[in-house]
């Protein structure tokens, strides 16, 4: 391929792409990242990216830790505004370049379909019918299957042999969708947080004995604890899911020879996210789960937090966009950073407001 190839491949991306210094200054946009910032490359080389970018996550920080780590690093939902253009929702990848790793390439792809379904999903009438169809589809689905595992059992009764395992089957098959029905159920139902202080280390405590004898028997998990963690602000059933999940797709990815989770906490007091309603929170409490797995999926990447996106035979893609939902509804954030033998999910949490600390 020629240099002309490439120029013309840059020229042509339909996705803003940026190209950052070790200065965190602008080097290099794309058009489709000029039109995104309503602003010439040529006026744009060599600023500040922070200060022509805003956005509502601790992207400053992650940016930090792709350099450190030299991964890719993923993080869905970020408000990203340019001047006075209106902030747009979009999945962000930061990833190092080949050859010049102090050089970063932000990638910000605008959500259209997230938009509809990501976190504002209570007060937008478009989200809410297409989860709310999902949830009534899922219900009504759920009474005739009841009827077809019936029948089927009946059926067997008055079956010997290579028959009876046709009904089986049948049975088994059916439980399959049920149990994927309710997770869409699940999804659609889950009510608001009811937060008070928790102590993450308890809860870490409860997911990983559940995962010990369950779904990550094969694995060796690590603690790596920063015990005088203060207490953070969530609902405790909810925050279990979080982990439990996270920690089954981290069981999930390694093969069944097992494999080793680390669960880090630890503080880091500069992290902060813009919440809803402007006023920005900070997310001090951080907890990892680390796996020494195959990494993501190359063509999921960028889009594991969304709905129904699995790269698994047996997956609903719920997963993480559950938990995605859930760390937003608690005014923390989550990002993932993935390279095959090292993935980690971090989940950053803001501390239990003074007055609520007993
Ligand atoms: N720790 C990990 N390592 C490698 N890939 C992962 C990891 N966590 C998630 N993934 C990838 O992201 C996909 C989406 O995960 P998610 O939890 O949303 O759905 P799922 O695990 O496929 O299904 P479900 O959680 O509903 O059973 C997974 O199918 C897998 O391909
Ligand atoms: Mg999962």
């Amino acid at each position: 391929m020629t240099a002309h190839f490439f120029d013309t491949l840059w020229i042509s991306l339909p996705v803003p792409c940026l190209v950052i210094d070790g200065q965190s200054n602008i080097a290099e946009i794309n058009p489709a990242g000029e039109i995104f910032m309503n602003a010439s490359a040529k006026s744009l080389r060599g600023a500040p990216v922070w200060d022509k970018l805003h956005v509502n996550a601790p992207l400053d920080e992650a940016v930090t830790r792709v350099r450190r780590d030299n991964s890719a690093l993923f993080v869905n939902t970020v408000d990203v505004g340019s001047g006075e253009k209106p902030p747009v929702q979009c999945n962000v990848q930061l990833t190092t370049m080949v050859d010049r790793p102090d050089y970063i390439m932000i990638l910000m792809e605008p959500r259209e379909i997230a938009q509809k379904m990501g976190r504002d999903l209570k007060s937008k009438s478009a989200a809410r019918s297409a989860i709310g169809m999902a949830e009534m589809l899922a219900h009504e689905i759920k009474n005739p299957l009841a009827g077809i595992t019936g029948a089927a059992q009946l059926l067997s009764m008055s079956l010997s042999g290579d028959d009876i395992e046709l009904t089986d089957l049948i049975v088994e098959e059916s439980r399959r969708v049920v149990k994927l029905l309710e997770q869409v159920e699940q999804f659609g139902n889950l009510r608001p947080p009811m937060r008070k202080p928790v102590n993450l280390h308890d809860v870490l405590d409860r997911a990983q004995k559940s995962a010990a004898v369950g779904f990550a028997a094969h694995m060796k998990i690590k603690e790596n604890y920063d015990p005088s963690l203060p207490s953070t602000f969530a609902d405790s059933d909810q925050l279990l899911q979080v982990f439990q999940n996270l920690l089954k797709n981290a069981a999930e990815a390694s093969d069944k020879t097992g494999g080793t989770i680390e669960i880090r906490t630890f503080y880091e007091m500069s992290l902060r996210v813009e919440r809803p309603d402007g006023t920005r929170a900070a997310v001090p409490l951080q907890v990892e789960i680390i796996d020494d797995g195959p990494g993501l999926p190359d063509n999921l990447a960028g889009q594991v937090f969304e709905p129904f996106v699995s790269g698994r035979d047996n997956g609903t893609g719920l997963g993480l966009a559950l938990v995605s939902k859930i760390v937003s509804e608690h005014d923390g954030w989550i990002s993932v950073s993935s390279a095959p033998g090292r993935t980690v999910f971090r989940i950053s949490l803001p501390v239990a407001p003074k007055d609520h600390i007993t």
